[in-house]
Formats: C-alpha cells, structure tokens, sequence
C-alpha cells in the first residue's frame, strides 16, 4: 500500500482527480499543498469534472473562492493572496467548510489554524516539467480507500 501517486502530465493529473472525486462526500474538505505550477487547480479541475461541474475550473487569483454548480456545489478557495488567516473570519470561511458543499483548498497553509481537523492534504511535488508526485494524507477522521491509487 502506498499513499503516493505519480503523474505524468497535466491530463493524467486530471484524470486521477476525477477518479479520486468518486471517493469525496458532500462536506468533504481537501487541501491541495504544493508550489506554483505544481497542479493544484489541475487536480481541481479533475476533481470538478467528476462531480458534473460545467464552469470553467480556474484559480480564483482575484477572489479567495469561486463556486461551482454541480450535484452538489464545489467551493474552491485559493488562499494565495489571503494576508492574514483572520481575513477569513470575514468571508464565513468555517460556513463554508461545515456546509453541504465539497470544499478544495488552494494554499491552505494560508489559513493557520482554521483548518478542519478532518480533510484529505494532498502534498504535490514537481519532479521535473511534467512529472508530479501526489502524496495523501488523510488527516482527523477522513476516510481514505487507498485502493483508488
Ligand atoms: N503531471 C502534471 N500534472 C499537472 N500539471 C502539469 C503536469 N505536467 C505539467 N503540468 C503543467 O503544470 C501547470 C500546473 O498548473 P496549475 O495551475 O494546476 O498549478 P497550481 O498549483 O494551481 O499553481 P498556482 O499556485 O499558481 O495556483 C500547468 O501548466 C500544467 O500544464
Ligand atoms: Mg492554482
């Protein structure tokens, strides 16, 4: 068994996040760790597809959250650009993350201490231009079934 994944391009990033999208609950919480460029919005981008989402799946580099219309709605935060973890006291962040929709976090760091406990951190590594690694680490209670990687 192993928690890691190697991709090696951006369509097979997607198509390993549409597979994983099959294994995420409503009010799931998933935080996608990883440097510029390393696929964060890719693997979003996947996951959307699986869950019937028809917008297009970008960085939301000016808003911290973009939702989508899907089965149920996707609340995709990119925290990037957030100045301090209070900043999402504003938004009604802890709303969002205890709501009905599934929950993607870019940046997460970004948000301290307001983390969930239970959510799913993937950490993503560039390995060289088109290779990426994908390391899971199910975090609280969050159930994980390994044998989807
Ligand atoms: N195996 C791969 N998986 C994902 N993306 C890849 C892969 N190989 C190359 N790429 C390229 O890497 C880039 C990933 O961009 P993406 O916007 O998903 O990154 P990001 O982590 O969301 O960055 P940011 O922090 O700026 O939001 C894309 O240009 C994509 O084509
Ligand atoms: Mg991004």
């Amino acid at each position: 068994m192993t928690n890691k994944l190697i991709t090696y391009s951006a369509e097979e990033t997607k198509n390993f996040g549409q597979k994983l999208s099959a294994h995420l609950q409503p009010g799931d919480v998933v935080c996608l760790f990883g440097n510029l460029g390393s696929g964060k919005t890719c693997l979003a981008q996947g996951i959307c597809r699986g869950w019937g989402v028809q917008e297009p799946v970008v960085s939301p580099s000016f808003t911290l959250l973009n939702e989508y219309t899907a089965r149920h709605p996707v609340y995709h935060f990119d925290l990037y650009r957030l100045k301090s973890p209070s900043e999402l006291l504003n938004i009604g962040f802890e709303e969002y993350l205890y709501g009905e929709g599934l929950v993607l976090i870019e940046w997460p760091e970004n948000a301290g201490s307001q983390l969930p406990q239970d959510r799913l951190d993937i950490f993503i590594t560039i390995r060289s231009p088109e290779e990426r690694e994908f390391k899971m680490i199910p975090v609280g209670g969050f159930p994980m079934d390994w044998d989807i990687l």
